[in-house]
């Protein structure tokens, strides 16, 4: 671009000689001496605009943004460009990245218009972890995971700065994304959420996305929970219409005639979906915005938005229910929280195999894939009886 300008200038200068000189020289000699002109100043713009790039270049290394986001962007130089392969296009190569969350749901909302893909495409369970700190069952997942690499991708989304990285043999290895703090019950919540879809989705092999905390187990294997993910017709956010004052009381006025009260729903935080409802949910700013400006504490967005917003868009692609299991037996505004002398074969075994649903129109009793509310020290036992139990690689 630099040196386009350049070569207007210069034109602009030869036409300016023209016009004081014009009449007196010879009309060659005054186009010979502008054309002379514009090649030393085009030799001199290759030479800026190769500094230039180098400065670029150099700058990459610390914002590594600029090679995952623009892979395409034709580089308007003299000299020539690496190539880039269709790997640089289908998934980032860096999480890190600086752009605005705008720019990123952008981004994250293109969907090719071929059905068919030019590369073999595996598709990949997205493990979106959204974390407060550390992840202090890291131990239980990373042999979760082992063994089934190009099968599945992480991102950590965690509202403290952490500033150390987990060694590079490590499955959590340079998997964060850039986070922002989130409140629970508010909007910059669901804005994390989105926030761990969007980075997702830049990889096109990810077709279905879990949404994790650090207080999560998975129930099975790897594999187990894998087919059940990508074999299911079907979405797995919690939905449903709760008549009482913390579900449809919840509702505000306002919020008609877009989302009337018969839409409204109530819904566990804890979801997962196709890639399909993935974008819808990153493009939506129709039902963001009034979520954003009706649903504050006591409406909480996290039990209300996706619930609603699946409702009101994709209601024949969602199960309704959630894949994430949670005890609310106990009653009370929050849910149980277990600790080591809690975990057993027969208590897992219990939520693993104990509920009654329908997985893509048949009767099962497989209907949670993971467990919430596991706290730090629940890691030894749970080491103990996950090579038996949950089938993992011991
Ligand atoms: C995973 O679990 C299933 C069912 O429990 C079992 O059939 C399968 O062999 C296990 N897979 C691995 C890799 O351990
Ligand atoms: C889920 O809820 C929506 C909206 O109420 C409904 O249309 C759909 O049939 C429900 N799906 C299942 C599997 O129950
Ligand atoms: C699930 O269904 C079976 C058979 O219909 C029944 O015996 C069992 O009690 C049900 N379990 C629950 C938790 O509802
Ligand atoms: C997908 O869902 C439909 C009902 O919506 C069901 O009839 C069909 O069997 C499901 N497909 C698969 C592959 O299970
Ligand atoms: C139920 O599952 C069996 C075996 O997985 C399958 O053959 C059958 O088509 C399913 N039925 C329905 C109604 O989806």
């Amino acid at each position: 671009m630099k040196q386009c300008k350049v070569t207007v200038f210069a034109k602009e200068l030869s036409i300016r000689i023209r016009r004081v000189k014009g009449r007196n020289l010879h009309a060659t000699t005054t186009i010979f001496l502008g054309l002379s002109l514009a090649f030393f100043v085009m030799v001199l713009g290759c030479f800026i605009n190769n500094r230039a790039k180098k400065f670029l270049s150099s700058n990459e290394f610390y914002f590594p943004q600029l090679a995952t986001f623009y892979p395409m962007s034709p580089s308007p130089s003299c000299s020539s460009s690496s190539a880039h392969s269709l790997r640089d296009w289908i998934a980032p190569m860096e999480l890190s990245h600086s752009v605005s969350d705008e720019e990123l749901m952008w981004r994250a909302s293109m969907v090719p218009h071929m059905v068919n893909y030019p590369y073999n495409r595996t598709p990949k369970v997205a493990f979106m972890f959204l974390t407060r700190g550390r992840l202090p069952l890291a131990l239980l997942w990373e042999k979760f995971f082992k063994g089934h690499e190009g099968f599945y991708s992480i991102y950590i989304h965690t509202s403290l700065e952490l500033n150390n990285e987990p060694p590079e043999s490590s499955v959590f290895y340079k998997r964060r994304i850039p986070s922002k703090p989130a409140e629970w019950g508010r909007a910059t919540m669901m804005d994390a959420e989105r926030r761990l879809l969007a980075n997702a989705l830049l990889d096109f092999s990810n077709e279905r996305f879990v949404l994790l905390s650090e207080t999560c187990i998975p129930l099975f294997n790897f594999t187990t929970i894998y087919s059940y993910l990508i074999n299911s017709n079907k979405s797995f956010v919690g939905s449903f219409d709760d008549p009482r004052k913390m579900g449809r009381g919840r509702y505000n006025k306002r919020m008609w005639p877009t989302i009337s009260l018969s839409d409204w729903r109530k819904g566990n935080q804890w979801f997962e979906v196709h890639r399909r409802l993935a974008v819808e949910i990153v493009s939506d700013v129709k039902y963001y915005h009034i979520f954003e400006n009706h649903c504050k504490p006591p409406c909480y967005m996290d039990e209300h938005y996706l619930a609603t917003l699946v409702t009101k868009t994709q209601p024949d692609m969602n199960s309704n229910r959630s894949i994430t299991w949670v005890d609310w037996s106990r009653g009370g505004s929050h849910p149980t929280r277990f600790v080591g002398k809690d975990v057993s074969e027969t208590f897992l075994n219990r939520v693993r195999d104990g509920f009654n649903c329908s997985y893509n129109g048949n009767a099962t009793t497989v209907c949670f894939l993971f467990a919430r509310k596991f706290e730090a020290n629940t890691l030894e036992p749970l080491l103990r009886i996950a090579p038996t139990l949950l089938g993992f690689n011991p």
